[in-house]
């Protein structure tokens, strides 16, 4: 099973963007050409209906592992009997990626068809990016094997909890970018032992741009918080 965005990101290495797939039953009506991407389905992030309950959470990244906010994500699925919906939108719901770029759909497992594995569609979008489209699978599908648009890479990984599952699947998105760094920690004009991260108690002694401060609150210094700044947390000495 592929391991999920946010383990391979540990190892530091680019990620791989998610594949492309689609089995051309995309029913959605295409979009129109403008400046926004205007999904026809609802937005939310439940899809009501019988069958075994599903949860599917994840996170959208871009190629350096920077979580993707904001992003487009429009579900579309077959009933528990393998049947699409394509007069009215039932299992159809498209959501944002909050600011941490995760996401969580609601759901149920759904019913196979003929010809094909079990599969959810998505299309994915990050604000002005091209949209994705694919698909997620199910590890141990006996069909999957014999699917000829069935690829490992999307595979969830899918857990049994009491009568359903839960999913998780991360997003990786085309989007270039930086890895998330700490913030940058300037070091004070002139010189000084005063330090952005230190967690300074009452009494302690520093130096800031050639001036000795005594600490006078209990505290974890940040940018900002520079002893010339903050005569509540340092007194000159
Ligand atoms: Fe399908």
């Amino acid at each position: 099973m592929p391991a999920l965005a946010r383990q391979t990101a540990e190892t530091g290495g680019p990620l791989t963007p998610t594949p492309y797939c689609d089995d051309g039953d995309d029913p959605t009506i295409p979009q129109t050409e403008g400046p926004y991407f205007k999904p026809n389905s609802p937005q939310r992030t439940v899809l009501p209906g019988a069958g075994t309950p599903l949860t599917v959470s994840g996170y959208v990244f871009g190629l350096a592992c920077q979580p993707l906010a904001n992003v487009l994500l429009d579900f579309w699925q077959a009933d528990n009997s393998g049947a699409y919906d394509n007069i009215t939108y039932n299992f159809r719901g498209h959501q944002y990626t909050n600011a941490q770029g995760a996401f969580k759909l609601t759901t149920i497992v759904p019913g196979l068809y003929p010809g094909r594995t079990r599969h959810l569609h998505v299309k994915a979008q990050a604000p002005g990016r091209p949209i994705l489209t694919t698909q997620l699978y199910f590890p141990g599908e006996p069909r999957n094997n014999t699917d000829t648009i069935f690829d490992p890479r999307l595979l969830m990984t899918v857990r049994t909890v009491g009568t359903g599952r839960e999913a998780t699947f991360d997003f990786v998105l085309n989007v270039p970018g930086v890895p998330p760094t700490d913030p940058p920690t300037s070091p004070p004009p002139g010189g000084g032992t005063w330090q952005v991260g230190v967690t300074y108690q009452a009494g302690d002694r520093v130096t800031y741009g050639g001036a000795a401060y005594r600490c006078l609150q209990g505290h974890q210094a940040q940018a900002g918080w520079e002893p010339p700044n903050v005569p509540a947390l340092w007194q000159r000495a």
